[in-house]
Order: C-alpha cells, then structure tokens, then sequence
C-alpha cells in the first residue's frame, strides 16, 4: 500500500447522481425519473444528434487535437479570439488543468463550503491546501473569501450560478472582488448554468474578454447542460491567452472526441434547441416554486436548472423515499446539509411525478 500516496486515501471520491440503470436493477422498477444531476431532461440537441450519427464513419481517425472547427465556430459565436479559448474533455477536465498550471507547493486555494466539489477534489489531489469559506444567505461571500487571500493563495472558484444552492453572485459583488483580488491570484468562474440565467444583474464576465482587459480570469462552461450532451463530454475554457498556452500543453493530445467536437458544433447552430430548453425550465421553475410552497418546502430561488429544498426529513431518507417511488433526487450528505436536497426540472411529466412522490410521504 506504500506505493499509494497518502494524502489521496483521504479525498472522497467524487459520488455522482444515482444512475437510472441501477435504480432499474436494484429496486426493479420501471418507470423512473433521473432529477438528480441538473441534464436536460429534453435529450439531446437533435442537430448534434445527426451531425454524431455523420462522424461514426470516421470513427477510426484520431480527432482533430485542436478541436479547430470548434473552435473557430465558438470563437466567433462569443465574439472573443480563438486565442482566448480552448475544450476540455468536459469542464470538469478543465478544472484538473487550470490546477496542473497554476500547482506551486505550498499553496492553496479558495472556494466555498457547499459548492461544485470538483475543485476540492481537482485541488487535493494537485497538492493544494482547500479554504472554504462558508455561503451567506446560500450564496458565495465574495467579501469573506478576500479576507481569506494571502501570498499563497493560487486561485479563488467561483460557481456562478452555484451547484447546488442556484443561487448567483451579482455583477456588482463580482466587480467590487475584481477591484480588490491580488493580480496574482487566478479567478475562474464556473457558469456551468449561465444558459438559464435570467437575472438582469448576472456578470457579464465575457466582456472582461472583449476588452481585452484581465489576465487573471478564467470562466469555464459546458456543452452537458442547455445542450443536453453531458455523455459526450465538451467544456470549454475562456482564459488569457498565455494561460490557454499553458493549458494546452499540460492536456491530454486528444482529450475531445470525434463525436463531441462534431455534436457541440452542430448544437451550437441549434437555436431552437436552446431556446425550447430555457422555456421548458423558466416555465416549470415557476410551477415547482408555487408546488413546493403549497406542499409546505422551504426552496432557495435559482438562477439554473434545479432547485435546492429544505424538509424536515434527513437528506438521505427523503432520496430513499423518493427513489422508492422511482424518482432519483440528489442527497445534500456530502456536504452535511442534512436537510436539504436538490432537484433538477425536468419535463412536466417528471416534475409531476416528483411531486406526487412527495405527496405520499408522511412528515415532509
Ligand atoms: C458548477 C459545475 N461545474 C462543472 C460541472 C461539470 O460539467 P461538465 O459536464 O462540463 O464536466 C458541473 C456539473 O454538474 C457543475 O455543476
């Protein structure tokens, strides 16, 4: 076992949503609902879906290292300089990179007590020491996090909007913390969820780009979540463009696959896609408020796709009860929210289900 670092036997592996194959083999149940890990639940970008089908043939091809279609496809989308840019094998690969950069010994890093735990993971096991400082109001508390910065302090992770709370930092917070962080400490911003935003006071974080304007900002964002391809695996990373040059060396050669670069450019042009999904969860959003009320939920308002509740059952029996009736929610143990859980909108139908589940649980 000495072969084995130590330090790793005490990260926490990193629990994913419940997938819905499991649930079908352990409880053999046949109808059941996945609101555990904020995807579309709409399927798929049918345009990704023809252009996967197209690129099958050439499957026996190495893919393009540097996702060039993609790349000029986006850049020109974001209005920023293909230098700026660059794709992950999902934004969570990302993470693992900016981390592999900016590695120093003795050095930690900055991001809050209940948010995407990627970056405590991605930290550990790059040698960071991890300072979480807690939510306020469920939200990330710029001004404590900067009070927590120091000289070996590498980099500060920001997820805005926040997994799992929903809840955003407003442009106002982010540009007073950008006045006020060091140069030399890295800020990214993960927007996973930027796609549902509709709040008027959301950074504007792109801008920073378009102006040419700061080194130290990274923002991450996906292709798993408004375009429906979390199984295929595409983020991508806006950065300055030395750090993109770093980034790019320290990646894997082929780190986007074939089909992933072919499905996010056609998704890309799926206007439709895109719009149906952002409806279908500003209108069931709202539904769910008003249904969570009258059954008696504390929610938290959110900006993204899923919704974080509180009831008077423990986390962990509330998910056994829902899965019972086939619906898969998210457990908030991990972070010691005992209460608390997050549920991803799904379709009508889902939601339905969801909450009819809770209905037939007593002592909500
Ligand atoms: C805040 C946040 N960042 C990143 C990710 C990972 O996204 P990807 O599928 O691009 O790796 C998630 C996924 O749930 C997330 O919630």
């Amino acid at each position: 076992m000495n072969l084995i670092r130590e330090d790793i036997n005490d990260i926490e592996a990193y629990k994913p949503g419940k997938p819905i194959e499991e649930v079908r083999r352990e409880l053999g149940l046949n109808n059941i609902v996945k609101l555990a890990s904020n995807e579309n639940p709409l399927g798929p970008s049918p345009r990704a879906l023809t252009a996967v089908k197209k690129a099958l043939r050439t499957l026996n091809r190495y893919p393009e290292g540097s996702c060039f279609n993609l790349k000029r496809k986006l850049a020109k989308v974001l209005g920023i300089h293909e230098g700026n840019l660059m794709f992950g094998n999902g934004s969570d690969e990302l993470i693992d990179v900016i981390l592999k950069v900016i590695k120093a010994p003795d050095a930690d890093i900055i991001t809050s007590d209940a948010t995407f735990v990627e970056y405590k993971i991605g930290g550990r096991v790059n040698g960071f020491r991890i300072i979480t400082v807690p939510l306020k109001d469920f939200t990330f508390d710029l001004p404590a996090m900067l009070e927590r910065v120091t000289p070996k302090t590498k980099a500060v992770f920001i997820a805005n909007p926040n997994n799992p709370t929903g809840t955003y930092v407003t442009a106002a917070a982010v540009s007073d913390f950008l006045a006020r962080i060091p140069e030399n400490v890295l800020v990214v911003f993960d927007e996973a969820y930027f796609e549902f935003v509709d709040e008027k006071d959301f950074p504007r974080t792109l801008e920073l780009f378009r102006k040419g304007g700061r080194r130290n900002i990274a923002i991450l964002r996906t292709f798993s979540k408004i375009y429906g391809l979390a199984g295929l695996r595409v983020g991508y990373m806006i950065a300055a463009e030395d750090f993109i040059g770093a980034a790019e060396r320290v990646r894997q050669p082929f780190n986007v696959n074939s089909l992933a670069q072919a499905a996010a450019c056609a998704a890309l042009d799926d206007r439709a896609f895109v719009r149906k999904s952002r409806q279908l969860v500003r209108r069931e959003k709202r539904l769910m408020y008003k249904a969570f009320a009258k059954l008696g939920i504390w929610f938290k308002k959110s900006a993204a796709n899923f919704i974080f509740i509180r009831t008077n059952k423990d986390t962990q029996e509330l998910f056994t009860e829902l899965l019972r009736q086939g619906v898969i929610i998210r457990d908030m143990s991990s972070f010691r929210l005992n209460r608390y859980s997050r549920v991803t909108i799904g379709t009508k139908k889902e939601n339905l289900k969801l909450l009819n589940a809770l209905k037939n649980i007593k002592r909500l």
